[in-house]
């Protein structure tokens, strides 16, 4: 027995599966628990439709999902150039500006898309907001170096306020580490900002290797609804 909400992250991902694969694309992959949708969908209609497509993975987790299920995988170097990227988020606004990283993986995930010529959100109802922030509460994810957080937190929050705190593991004493060995901040915001001028901002903060926020990157979002339908926004 599906949960509502599971049902609707599986019913958006075959969607956006169903709806942008073809055979011969390059394919970028994210991660997360609505990805995992995608790719069981994905394996099946390779399977069925004997599909030769090539995957690019955005974290180890989706390289290893894809890896069971036998899909082919690549990566950047081999395959720089990608037909559709398809992904989950933690928030998606009224444009289509997006919150990621809440599974610490935003940097893969944002080097990926912006490999694609076209990027596609896959989510549950649940993430679909006019504002950045009206829904996902824990902040906007930062990866930052390890050495230099203490520094980036304090830069933040005096340029653009809020409060931003190290994530800690669930599982391990101290930090989440990200595939790329490094620490993420999650950065409270009190207000609704410019995010474009906000995560510029953020960006060139020395220490900081990629923000959370996906602004003017995704062209589709799959939203599953409570109902078991699907809606689209472009
Ligand atoms: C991973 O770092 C995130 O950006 C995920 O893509 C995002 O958290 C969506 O995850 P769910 O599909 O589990 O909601």
């Amino acid at each position: 027995e599906m949960d509502l909400i599971t049902q609707a992250k599986q019913s958006a991902a075959y969607q956006a599966i169903d709806n942008h694969v073809k055979n011969g694309q390059a394919l970028g992959i994210g991660s997360g628990s609505t990805i995992v949708f995608a790719i069981n969908r994905l394996a099946e209609r390779v399977q069925e439709e004997n599909l030769n497509v090539v995957c690019v993975p955005t974290s180890f987790q989706s390289k290893q999902l894809l890896t069971e299920k036998g899909l082919a995988v690549s990566d950047l170097e081999r395959t720089p150039s990608l037909d559709v990227a398809i992904d989950g988020a933690d928030e998606v606004d009224k444009d289509l500006n997006l919150i990621k990283g809440g599974g610490a993986a935003c940097t893969q995930e944002k080097i990926v898309a912006s490999c694609a010529k076209y990027f596609v959100v896959i989510a549950d109802h649940r993430k679909d907001s006019k504002l950045l922030g009206e829904q996902w509460k824990k902040g906007v994810p930062i990866e930052v170096i390890p050495m230099g957080y203490v520094p980036v937190i304090r830069a933040i929050e005096k340029k653009l306020g809020g409060k931003a705190e190290l994530r800690m593991g669930a599982n391990k004493a101290g930090p989440v580490v990200t595939d790329n060995g490094n620490f993420i901040l999650d950065w409270k915001f009190d207000e609704t900002k410019d995010w474009k001028k906000v995560n510029m901002e953020i960006s060139m903060i020395p220490g900081v290797v990629e923000t959370g926020l996906f602004i003017d990157m995704a062209q589709r979002a799959y939203f599953g609804m409570p109902d078991g339908s699907v809606t689209f926004r472009e």
